[in-house]
């Protein structure tokens, strides 16, 4: 197993406050290399917070997260920062392109810890060829359009060649045709890089080309079966 999270729970705020909110409660999700997982449920359910605590940008009240049976809430400094820039690829709704840096430049960032490994700008070039950006890799972000720069983010998350990667809804600044797009090449990228991929989508159309949905609705995670 990649990721397993067990018996998470993570609630907001002071126990006996008002604004105290139990948000999971209890949530156990098993990720498998290659896996395709979408998560779906309504606004305020808990999706980016479940993701966030399985990219350990997060740490649950209780409960484990285990990258290939570790203990990634135990990881603290230097082990947490290279196992985010290495094993997972974050993708947001936003690009968050640096706005002063070309696409190739800005895919280009997240090798810099690790430049002494090389071979980056190769895997840079590859990966822009395979989306079809090679065209406008010295763009800067204001001159690619929302369906571009979302690619490029998606390509910028991948190169490092994580095991995994978390997108909290990819599409959700996209049109209808972009997003089938942007799905199109996740899915491609799993298939050929066997990378996991967990995505937050509102689309139940989108949903359905993943391997397996779930639904989180009042903090508990079910899969869903059609
Ligand atoms: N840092 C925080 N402090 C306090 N409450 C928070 C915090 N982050 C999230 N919440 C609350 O936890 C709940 C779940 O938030 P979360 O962002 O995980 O939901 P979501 O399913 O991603 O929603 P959306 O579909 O709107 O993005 C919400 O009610 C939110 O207000
Ligand atoms: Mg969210």
């Amino acid at each position: 197993m990649l990721l397993q999270l067990k018996h998470i729970s993570r609630a907001y705020g002071k126990k006996e406050s008002e604004t105290y909110q139990v948000v999971l409660n209890d949530i156990s999700l098993d990720i498998e290399k290659g896996q395709s997982i979408a998560v779906t449920g309504p606004s305020g359910s808990g999706k980016t917070t479940l993701l966030n605590l399985a990219g350990s940008l997060d740490k649950p009240d209780q409960g484990q997260v285990l990258y290939l049976d570790q203990d990634i809430t135990r990881l603290t400094g230097r082990e947490l920062e290279q196992f985010r820039n290495k094993a997972v690829g974050f993708v947001f709704q936003q690009h968050h392109l640096l706005p002063q840096f070309t696409l190739l430049e800005n895919v280009l960032l997240p090798t810099l810890p690790n430049r002494n490994a090389g071979g980056a700008g190769d895997r840079a070039e590859e990966l822009i060829k395979r989306t079809g950006l090679w065209d406008h890799r010295d763009k800067k972000p204001r001159e690619l359009s929302g369906g571009e720069s979302q690619r490029a983010a998606v390509v910028r998350a991948l190169i490092n060649n994580p095991a995994m990667l978390l997108a909290d809804e990819p599409t959700g600044s996209l049109d209808y045709e972009n997003s089938n797009q942007l799905f199109d090449m996740l899915l491609e990228f799993n298939r050929t890089d066997e990378v996991a991929l967990v995505v937050v989508t509102h689309s139940p159309e989108l949903a359905r080309r993943m391997d397996t949905i779930y639904r989180l609705k009042s903090g508990k995670l079910d899969m869903i079966t059609e």
